[in-house]
């Protein structure tokens, strides 16, 4: 191999195929299941979407009201989830806090299963693994944000739907239509995206034939970087450091000089804009307008005009979430857990469609270090055999 093949950060791979969902850069779309993700934020409530990417369809009224049902039922925290959580730093960053959650809820389930060749669980199995994460996901997060803000845990409330029972357990009220829209369409838009890191990761722990807990749990920890999930909550640093619309171009002159990463722009995939970035501005906008916030949307614009026109780097999803995260009230650390929440959907698709076409996940690499040499003083064994003298064992 010469150093010519190496694709560093596997840009330009295509690893395997995947039915879950299409990017297509070159004509700013993204299809989960064949449906554009514009249409289903439109029309349909995050349980649909959630149903749609495990089973590959949209659900008839009944298989709705079933998830829903199922959803419902494994909304609540147990106490041992809740006191694992408790343990957890309330310093610490709450991604840890959720990736300890799931691992705790893994063991759990995964009690008593006996042997690692067990693990991977039938595809049934697999799908209510999956249906109970997404159900929990939202107390975890909610919880979490509770906590560090010395406040206690709220139960679930079966009369609502997963969008407005999130808001309930993170705040304690059930916010307007419009609010609680623009949150749904928020998860329907992060809930899938092919390849990315954190999927990629997933894919690649389920290929090992290891369990759905470990994969989510190892895909939260890839989640967790600035570089992908993390960024909607830089994206909030950034608007605090520049504070004001007018000071974007002074301070996009000091972070260019330092060539500093804007956060919430660039896409290793979309290079004109990314597809999912209207509809979430549009849902943005609609927050602003509710919460009469003309002073966001003075500073995002005037930070995306600038930057657009200086680099030609386009906003990612990042960009116009993390502001509306803010305006619905959740801290800032808490906007990564929330992707989570939603992107579970996405992992756990991507984790039962590997297992069912499995080929463990193992690309090869090009040394780069010294030749070979050897420990000062040692002496060799002369009754060791030589292996090149025995090619059938050697090649083993
Ligand atoms: C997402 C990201 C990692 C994609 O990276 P990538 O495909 O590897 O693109 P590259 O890093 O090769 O970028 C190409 C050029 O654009 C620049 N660039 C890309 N994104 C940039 C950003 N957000 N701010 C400043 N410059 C950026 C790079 O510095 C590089 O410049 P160079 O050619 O002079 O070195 C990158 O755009 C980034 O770090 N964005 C900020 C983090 C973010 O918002 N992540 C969420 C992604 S959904």
């Amino acid at each position: 191999m010469t150093v010519t093949d190496i694709r560093k950060g596997l840009v330009g791979v295509i690893a395997d195929e995947t039915a879950v969902s299409k990017v297509n850069p070159e004509t700013n779309s993204l299809l989960y299941r064949g449906y554009p993700v514009q249409e289903l934020a439109a029309t349909q409530p995050f349980e649909a979407v959630a149903y749609l990417l495990w089973n590959g369809e949209l659900p008839t009224p009944e298989q709705l009201a079933a998830l829903r049902a199922t959803e419902r039922a494994h909304r609540a925290l147990t106490d041992e989830v809740r006191a694992a959580i408790d343990l957890v730093p309330l310093d610490a960053h709450p991604m840890d806090e959720v990736r300890t959650a799931v691992s705790v809820i893994g063991a759990q389930d995964l009690a008593g299963s006996g042997s690692v060749m067990d693990a991977s669980g039938s595809a049934e199995e697999n799908l209510a693994r999956s249906i109970r994460l997404f159900a929990v996901l939202p107390a975890i997060v909610a919880y979490g944000q509770r906590r560090r803000r010395g406040e206690g845990l709220i139960a679930p409330r079966d009369d609502l739907d997963y969008a407005a029972n999130f808001l309930w357990m993170t705040f304690g009220e059930v916010p307007d239509e419009v609010v609680v829209d623009a949150f749904n369409r928020s998860m329907i838009l992060y809930a899938e995206h092919s390849f990315n890191a954190s999927t990629f990761t997933s894919r690649v722990i389920a290929s090992t034939l290891s369990d759905l807990y470990s994969a989510v749990t190892g895909a939260i920890g890839a989640l967790k970087g600035p570089l992908h999930g993390g960024a909607n909550e830089a994206v909030l640093h950034v608007f605090h450091e520049i504070g004001d619309a007018e000071n974007v171009s002074s301070w996009l002159d000091d972070a260019l000089a330092r060539k500093r990463k804007i956060m919430g722009f660039g896409h290793r995939v979309y290079k004109r804009g990314d597809s999912r970035v209207p509809t979430m501005k549009a849902a943005l906008d609609t927050l602003v307008a509710h919460y009469d916030r003309p002073d966001v949307a003075a500073l995002y614009d005037a930070l995306e005009a600038e930057f657009v026109s200086r680099k030609g780097i386009y906003p990612n999803l990042d960009y116009p979430s993390g502001p509306a995260y803010d305006l619905l009230g959740f801290d800032t650390v808490t906007f990564t857990p929330l992707f989570v929440a939603s992107r579970v959907t996405g992992w756990t698709a991507h984790i039962m469609e590997q297992q069912a076409a499995n080929a463990l996940i193992r690309p090869l690499s090009a040394y780069s270090g010294p030749d070979e040499r050897h420990v000062e003083g040692y002496v060799p064994d002369t009754a060791a055999i030589d292996v090149s003298e025995r090619p059938e064992e050697a090649a083993g």
